[in-house]
């Protein structure tokens, strides 16, 4: 049985998705919305899809398995909301809303319509995470710290606080959400952002160019992730580390080191995470199987209330309880 797929959103992302769609056996990209038919249109040639600029009419004309929603944190709501009422499981990017107070009600409406859904949180697809979080099992987790040093996209909704909900909601999530997937969930966070260079550089920042959150979890570990928007685009540093009585684990994108009980390995990272999440989600369009699936929306829902409560602590500037 082919699936017929929609996508929302005709940016980097939708992009990303629409080519690794048209890549898998019996799945068809029927249609594209974008914020106008002419962008949709534009999108969506290509592929041999259809082009539209209103989700209605989409979704009226054409009788879809599933959409993929890849559109900008601050545009979440009357899409999702569309999607439940008509009983279509969706595939949506991360983070789900740049405050928790849509993504609320969603989950909801999601939970009582018992609603198939899918996160973009590709990392937890990743091999070398898979090998983390095995390594993990017998461990006694000491410490955790992670980062996401980067640059600032160029897309303007970025730098627009109210549009993409700040870096650490935006882009750090993804340490976020590997540390409750790895450790477990967050119960404290203390949060302290600041402006240093990038609102001279460009117009209209509104968001935090560097930050830094102490976490605590429910175990007891300790945690801290910071982030930054300042480095020039050749210079990054994004990871996570784990420091435990038999050593250390250091994870980012390329790879993963293990040093302990006397021997350091490094696993190069291999496969398409992206790839992974697709099929686990088209798996369970197709079959009801959700069990591949690693992030739901009840799950990335938590992650967002732990990036939120930490833009919260850092403008009440006292930790938050979450
Ligand atoms: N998982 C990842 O690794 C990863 C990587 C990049 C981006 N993303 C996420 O994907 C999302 C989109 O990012 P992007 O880089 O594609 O941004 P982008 O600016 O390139 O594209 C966003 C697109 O959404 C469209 N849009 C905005 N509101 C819309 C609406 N209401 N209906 C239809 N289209 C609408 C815009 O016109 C634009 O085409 C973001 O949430 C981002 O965090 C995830």
């Amino acid at each position: 049985m082919t699936l017929n797929i929609g996508m929302v959103g005709t940016g980097w992302f939708a992009k990303v998705h629409a080519d690794l769609l048209a890549g898998m056996a019996d799945v068809k990209l029927q249609a594209v919305c974008g914020t106008s038919r002419e962008k949709g249109e534009e999108m969506a040639r290509p592929y041999a899809a259809e082009g539209y600029g209103d989700p209605i009419e989409m979704l009226d004309t054409h009788t879809l398995d599933a959409v993929y929603i890849c559109v900008p944190p601050g545009a979440h709501g009357a899409i999702e909301r569309t999607l439940i009422r008509r009983g279509i499981p969706f595939f949506v990017e991360k983070p789900l809303g740049v405050s928790t107070e849509i993504p609320a009600s969603l989950l909801q409406d999601i939970q009582a319509a018992g609603l198939l859904t899918s996160v973009g949180y590709h990392f937890r697809y990743q091999e070398n995470v898979k090998r983390l979080k095995e390594a993990l099992q017998g461990d006694t987790i000491g410490m955790v710290v992670g980062q996401w040093m980067g640059s600032m996209p160029e897309a303007p909704w970025w730098r627009d606080q109210e549009r993409s909900g700040g870096q650490f909601t935006e882009q750090t999530t993804h340490i976020v959400d590997l540390l409750r997937y790895l450790a477990g969930e967050v119960t404290e966070v203390y949060a302290m952002f600041g402006n240093r260079v990038m609102h001279e550089k460009k117009d209209g920042v509104s968001v935090a160019d560097v930050g830094t959150v102490s976490l605590k979890l429910a175990s007891g570990i300790v945690a801290n992730i910071s982030n930054t928007c300042v480095l020039p685009g050749e210079a990054s540093r994004v990871g996570l580390s784990f420091y435990n009585d038999r050593g250390l684990l250091d994870w980012n994108p390329q790879r993963l080191l293990t040093v302990r009980d006397g021997e350091s390995t490094e696993y190069a990272s291999t496969g398409n995470p992206y790839v992974s999440e697709s099929e686990a989600f088209l798996h369970a369009v197709r079959t009801g199987d959700r069990s591949g699936i690693l992030s739901d929306y009840a799950d990335a829902y938590k992650t967002l209330k732990v990036t939120c409560a930490a833009f919260e602590s850092a403008r009440k500037e006292a930790p938050v309880k979450l």
